[in-house]
């Protein structure tokens, strides 16, 4: 699904923009503080309901304004459809999708977005839980039945941490749990085991273009010991787990490990190279869905030449151009993405000053 028209209203300093993107590549440049940021939250909101940068709405709500809107006519299987957001500062959430009131998981599936900003090194440097966020993305959009099985997991996690905190669980308990506990985890491992394995090729043939010097290699931890089952491991770890009061073992404790020339990614790469390792993983996930859901993604990329030479800049742009999916990039030098887009390509250009949004 691609966003055929846009409205924003009251997004931090963007009080009433419209604005009529390409379906390809839509370039944003402005000066700091413009709102180029800006635009991409209000994509963000449109796709996902939140901010990108920040947990409380009240800062994606323009000072002073009771809400903040993102509407949007999507194009939904070759029909125009209108989407629209509206969070205020009341709590109130609205979705709406062709006519009808439409929930979270509803939304997520619709427009899929990847965001590629200087937090996006997180996946490298930041917590497992960013890194089983990303593989779970993947997952929730290859497999519908995905989002169920994680929220049974996610409740019997949930009671069994309690039942271990409060030490109200005995032996016996504790065999009962684990069977859901067990039978949960496994599903889930085996959708992520699986997903890794058809994303591994996307992100390989990427990698060696983006970084061919470096060997960049994914390993996936699934959150327990890779030569025991879950069960037994559960079982010995019980005493101890009571003590701590929470669960030790388990799909909430993945991780994705990423290497460089053997070495943790995180520690030896130069801040550029982290930026192509995290894109490129990126991209993959879009390659991959691209390949299994033939629509395509929408790429929030914020400052896309920052941290990179010119010649990575231009490669970055090249899998852009090559991918059929709708791309927002911001930049504050429209002459640092200097890539010369093929007169195929549909490239709109926008720059933005104090919140004002024009077509160049
Ligand atoms: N909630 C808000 N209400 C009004 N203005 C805001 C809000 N949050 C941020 N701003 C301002 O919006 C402007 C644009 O921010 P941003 O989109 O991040 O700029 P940039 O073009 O550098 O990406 C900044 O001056 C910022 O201070
Ligand atoms: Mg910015």
């Amino acid at each position: 699904m691609s966003i055929l028209d846009l409205r924003i209203q009251t997004v931090r300093n963007l009080s009433a923009v419209a604005m009529q993107p390409s379906t390809r590549i839509n370039i944003i440049c402005g000066e700091n503080g413009s709102g180029k940021t800006s635009v991409l939250e209000a994509i963000h909101l449109l796709g996902l309901a939140r901010s990108f940068r920040t947990s409380q709405v009240r800062h994606l709500i323009q000072s002073g304004q009771p809400g903040c809107v993102a509407h949007a006519q999507v194009d939904s299987a070759g029909h125009r459809q209108p989407l629209g957001v509206e969070r205020r500062l009341d709590g109130d959430l609205n979705i709406r999708f062709a006519g009808e009131n439409i929930d979270l998981s509803t939304l997520a599936g619709l427009l899929p977005l990847q965001v590629i900003n200087s937090d996006t090194f997180q996946l490298l440097e930041g917590s497992p839980s960013i890194r089983r966020q990303f593989v779970d993305w993947g997952v929730f959009h290859a497999d519908r039945r995905f989002i169920q099985c994680w929220r049974s997991f996610k409740r019997v996690l949930k009671q069994r941490n309690s039942l271990l905190k409060y030490g109200k669980i005995d032996h016996r308990m504790r065999q009962v749990w684990d069977r859901e506990f067990v039978s949960y985890s496994e599903q889930l491992t085996a959708s992520r085991i699986d997903y890794l394995r058809q994303l591994q090729p996307h992100f390989e043939a990427i990698i060696k273009r983006l970084l061919p010097d470096v060997e960049i290699a994914l390993g996936f931890y699934r959150g327990w010991d890779r030569k025991a089952d879950l069960d037994v491991v559960l079982e010995k770890a019980f005493q101890r787990e009571l003590q701590q009061g929470f669960t030790n073992a388990g799909p909430q404790r993945a991780d994705l490990r990423i290497k460089a020339n053997g070495h943790s990614a995180s520690e030896r790469l130069s801040r550029g190279q982290k930026k192509l390792v995290v894109s490129a993983l990126k991209l993959a996930q879009g390659a991959l869905f691209n390949q299994m859901s033939s629509r395509p993604c929408i790429y929030l990329i914020d400052d896309l030449p920052s941290e990179l030479d010119s010649h990575h800049s231009r490669l970055f742009c090249e899998f852009l151009e090559e991918s059929s999916n709708q791309c927002f990039i911001t930049c504050v030098d429209a002459d640092a993405l200097a890539y010369p887009w093929s007169t195929q390509t549909d490239v709109a250009r926008f720059s933005i000053e104090s919140g004002a949004l024009s077509r160049v």
